[in-house]
């Protein structure tokens, strides 16, 4: 199952990503969940301590990698390097584990506006497109809005994209900005998980508003804010929420069968 995850900053993917990788963690599945987002903070979602998150360097920063594979210095435009780097070996070697979950950090590149072709940004699309298409386990990946760097290729084995909404215009908005970025790149649908729903107006709005694209509902909750204060997983803080997102794990399981 590879499930990519969007929506507008602060809607709460990190948070769904998170549970939901836990969550298959809890069915024995082994599961790599990747950091895709350039506000990165998966990590500290999962349960990782602060020196632990230290310690992690993003693989659009480990230069030595980048310089090892494609054969050019990270940064370098222009020069010749390999556009197949060798990659089925980064996941297993700089991935790190907590509680049944891999997490891989994937980094940003400045791509500097349009279609910059550097070296980093070689490298972490094709692992992208790795994961997506030979790694057979679970695989979570927490985005930014933007997918249309993913390529067609990639996104065709991608089994669901969601985007994480509030009961907001600006998110939707947002949502219907990934629709029309999906379109581009031959994604035909997408699924929405509506958070922070704190009352019945809310749901109606969510729901005149995204129709059957809907997968769920995940309510406001304290215990969820109390957690990122506290620097704990919402996984541990809130029996309910997890409970809402095994509800919403089974509707992408059989919206996928539904496909296939
Ligand atoms: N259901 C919820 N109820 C209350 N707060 C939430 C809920 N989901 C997420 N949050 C909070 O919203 C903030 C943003 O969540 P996060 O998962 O980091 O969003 P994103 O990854 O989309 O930027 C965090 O402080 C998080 O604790
Ligand atoms: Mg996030």
């Amino acid at each position: 199952m590879k499930i990519a995850i969007t929506g507008k900053g602060g809607v709460g993917k990190t948070t769904v990503s998170s549970i939901l990788s836990r969550l298959y963690a809890d069915e024995g599945y082994r599961v790599l969940a990747v950091d895709a987002d350039p506000d990165a903070n998966l990590a500290l979602a999962l349960g990782f301590t602060k020196k632990e998150i230290d310690e992690i360097v993003p693989i659009s920063e480990i230069k030595d990698l980048i310089a090892e594979r494609t054969g050019a210095q990270s940064g370098s435009i222009g020069s010749f390097f390999k556009m197949n780097p060798k990659v089925d070996d980064i996941p297993e070697r700089y991935c790190r584990t907590l509680n049944g979950v891999s997490l891989l950090t994937m980094g940003t590149v400045d791509t500097g506006g349009s279609g910059c072709v550097c070296p980093e940004h070689v490298l972490l699309k094709r692992l992208t497109s790795h994961l997506v298409l030979q790694n057979k386990d679970v695989v979570i990946m927490d985005m930014e809005a933007g997918i249309e760097h993913l390529g067609r290729g990639t996104a065709s084995g991608v089994d669901a994209f969601i985007v994480v909404i509030e009961p907001g215009v600006r998110s939707l908005q947002t949502f219907e900005k990934v629709k029309k970025l999906a379109n581009d790149i031959g994604v035909s649908e997408i699924k929405v998980v509506a958070n922070k729903i704190r009352n019945k107006e809310d749901e109606d709005f969510i729901r005149d508003n995204v129709g059957d694209s809907l997968l769920g509902f995940i309510h406001y909750s304290k215990d969820v804010i109390d957690s990122d204060r506290n620097n704990q997983s919402a996984y541990d803080a809130d029996l309910n929420l997890k409970e809402e997102i095994k509800i919403i794990k089974n509707a992408i399981e059989s919206s996928v069968r539904n496909d296939s």
